[in-house]
């Protein structure tokens, strides 16, 4: 796994849209994967700014969101669809019918999960997979002790994940208990991940992911099996890597095609 450390959230932000800027601009039909929660937001507004500046355009670019809750109307304040709309699409040059997210309202959601999957491989897969991670190491919602095979499908949110994003709602009992999700097999088929945390609340789920077994404990730790993933991190959220010296280093001897600064 490549691991770029910045300073803060800020720095990670800026390095992670560069990233998806390159891919904007090196491919004819990038296909993006998009993930919700706080941690994107800063780099979806320096996307949104690079793309006002004429320096990026999305007009030839499709998208797939890992996720959604089950139930909740798309116009509701903490539903992804609309999540999506005010971080990102409505400030930017995209066509709103190139963008997927699940529909957690679908009249029959297993369909809804089958379909997904089969139009993530009609555009021929995702190029680039943006993700957070939980603080249970959980990434899109695919909770501890689920397969890391697993492919887009309806699944039950953990009691601490609830807790996690009651923030976002007046108190627990409004965080819906199912959500829709890419499975983890779905995720470890995109060309390129990119993994942000920022954050001393996810240090300790940044090192199982990175320097852990490989366990569905820790359901991150299955990109240690990816062909590339990026981990962008923050000092607080690198602050318990046992390695973090050598990525430094690793980073600090990279060749000129290998960055991205
Ligand atoms: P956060 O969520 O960015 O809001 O911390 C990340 C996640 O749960 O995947």
């Amino acid at each position: 796994m490549e691991v770029i450390i910045r300073e803060n959230a800020d720095s990670c932000a800026e390095i992670a849209a560069k990233i998806v800027a390159k891919y904007l601009r090196e491919k004819k039909s990038p296909v993006l994967g998009l993930a919700t929660g706080s941690t994107p937001e800063k780099m979806y507004r320096k996307l949104i700014s690079m793309n006002e500046k004429g320096e990026i355009s999305f007009s030839h670019c499709t998208t797939f969101n890992l996720d959604e809750y089950v139930g909740l109307p798309p116009d509701h304040s903490q539903s992804y669809h609309r999540y999506m709309k005010q971080n990102l699409f409505d400030h930017i040059d995209i066509g709103m019918g190139s963008t997927h997210i699940p529909d957690g309202n679908a009249p029959d959601l297993r369909l809804e999960c089958l379909n997904y999957e089969k139009a993530i491989k009609n555009e021929g897969g995702i190029d680039l997979q943006i993700l957070g991670i939980g603080s249970n190491g959980h990434i899109g919602f695919n909770e501890p002790i689920g397969s890391l095979s697993s492919r887009t499908w309806i699944k039950i949110l953990t009691q601490n994940t609830i807790k996690d994003n009651a923030r976002f709602f007046d108190d627990d009992s409004q965080v819906p208990r199912h959500v829709i999700t890419m499975g983890i097999g779905t995720i470890l088929e995109a060309e390129h991940c990119l993994i942000l945390a920022c954050g001393k609340q996810k240090s300790m789920a940044v090192q199982a992911m990175i320097e852990g077994p490989i366990t569905s404990q820790c359901p991150s730790s299955a990109l240690q099996f990816h062909k590339r993933t990026t981990a962008v991190l923050d000092e607080d959220a690198a602050c318990l890597l046992k390695l973090k010296s050598h990525y430094k280093w690793v980073e600090e001897n990279h060749l000129d095609w290998q960055q991205y600064d």
